[in-house]
């Protein structure tokens, strides 16, 4: 696979225009990634008419499954009584209505299109409610390409082009490391917002140890800080209620997209009223999208969500015990090798590291080794698994993959870590 392709020559022209062939950047991999032409259920096909059982589901977008019959009935329904107002629509209230049914901090949700203006305006609010100015995130959490948030403390590390004025008031701590955050915020009365991913899903997959969202919890709320959730990932796949359900931990703020519009293009910020209705033209915390609220993509929400409510006792069981019987098959074709290595996993996400320590943070998974991961990302690809093509990434399963698909996936991991041992 991946030699002679029509994947290769359209990549051949795409390089010539668009930059490195992509349209973000985890989409490359060396030598040239596969071009997809469809996707049913668990599955793509590429262009060179191949086949693949799909881990990576849009990163995380695709909860329910490519093509989710519900979802196309309700967005070509949808397309026939037009695509865009610009003028409220019942949808947009029925889909806000839903929010505060499923989501515990939802008093009130605004639209937007993306998971990064989704948490870029949490972070604005926030700024706004609190009167402070600076931002706590951790290591390794991703909240969108924008400069608040790639933003380290001091120089950056992560890019360039960066405003210094963002640098210096983003604060980065380590993950799972309360006392840190504790020790950060008591010093430090300018402190606005901690944001975060309640289980940080872009540096692999991280676990908050015990009692770490909770401790988060009582520290930002004993010292006035907005504790914002981005659920940009978790929303709607850990549980219904995303997360914040999951652990039993209320956040003022969060953020959602991905699995909202189960690969359409919607996201929202949801939260306590006091500080939602800062928002304009309620209050002066100024936000606006042309596209926010278009009714295909919140036609696409309230059929996913719908779906997930009726079958929420099928659903949630069933993705996670698929999950479990994967990694469960992982670690066993894991069992004899000769390195240090790790599964991590919660409900529908699972990442492999090659680690000779757990890891619980962006430092380890950092740490992990990156061309075994490699070698094992191309074997599987050669046996019609496609894992996302980093080990700073997380595997997703959704409600479409089939026993077929887990067998499948099992008895390639086994072929191909015996392929990978052979070379070690
Ligand atoms: C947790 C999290 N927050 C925010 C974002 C940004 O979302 P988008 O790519 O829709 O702007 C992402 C994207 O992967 C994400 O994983």
């Amino acid at each position: 696979m991946l030699s002679n392709s029509n994947s290769k020559s359209l990549f051949e022209r795409a390089r010539q225009v668009i930059p490195l062939g992509v349209n973000s950047p985890v989409r490359f991999f060396d030598p040239f990634p596969f071009f997809a032409v469809s996707g049913k259920g668990s599955k793509m096909a590429t262009v060179d008419n191949e086949s693949f059982v799909d881990y990576c589901m849009g990163y995380g977008s695709l909860l329910l499954g490519h093509g989710y019959p519900a979802v196309t009935e309700s967005v070509k329904r949808q397309i026939e009584d037009g695509s865009l107002f610009c003028v409220p629509t019942e949808g947009e209230v029925r889909l806000a209505e839903l929010m505060s049914e499923i989501v515990e901090c939802a008093d009130m949700t605004r639209l937007v299109n993306t998971g990064l203006e989704a948490t870029m305006n949490a972070v604005r609010l926030a700024r706004a409610f609190t009167k402070k100015k600076k931002i706590v995130r951790f290591d390794g959490c991703y909240h969108g390409a924008y400069d608040y948030v790639l933003a380290a403390h001091g120089p950056t590390d992560i890019s360039e082009g960066l405003l210094s004025e963002a640098v210096s008031n983003t604060i980065v701590l380590p993950y799972n490391d309360s006392e840190r955050l504790e020790d950060q915020i008591k010093h430090d009365s300018d402190i606005g917002c901690v944001i975060m991913e309640p289980v940080p899903a872009n540096i692999g997959l991280v676990l908050p140890e015990r009692q770490y969202l909770n401790e988060v919890r009582r520290i930002t709320l004993q010292n006035d800080v907005v504790l914002i959730f981005d659920e940009v990932v978790t929303g709607f796949r850990l549980a219904l209620g995303g997360a914040a359900e999951f652990f039993g931990v209320k956040p003022d703020l969060a953020t959602f997209a991905k699995a909202l519009g189960n690969g359409f293009p919607i996201a929202a910020i949801a939260g306590r009223k006091e500080i939602m209705q800062q928002l304009s033209p309620n209050g002066k915390v100024y936000q606006a999208s042309t596209y926010a609220g278009n009714p295909i993509c919140v036609s696409a929400a309230i059929a996913t969500i719908k779906t997930l409510c009726d079958a929420k006792s099928e659903i949630y069981p069933k993705i996670a015990r698929t999950c479990d019987i994967i990694v469960h098959g992982i670690r066993d074709a894991l069992a004899d090798l000769k390195l240090g290595w790790t599964v991590n996993n919660i409900g529908s996400m699972f990442q492999t590291f090659f680690a000779n320590n757990k890891v619980t943070n962006a430092y380890g998974a950092n740490k992990s080794d990156p061309s075994i991961f490699r070698r094992v990302f191309f074997e599987l690809l050669k046996k019609g698994i496609f894992i996302p093509p980093s080990r700073l990434e997380t595997c997703f399963i959704s409600y479409s993959h089939s026993e077929d698909d887990v067998d499948k996936t099992i008895e390639s991991y086994h072929e191909a870590l015996r392929t990978v041992k052979l070379t070690l």
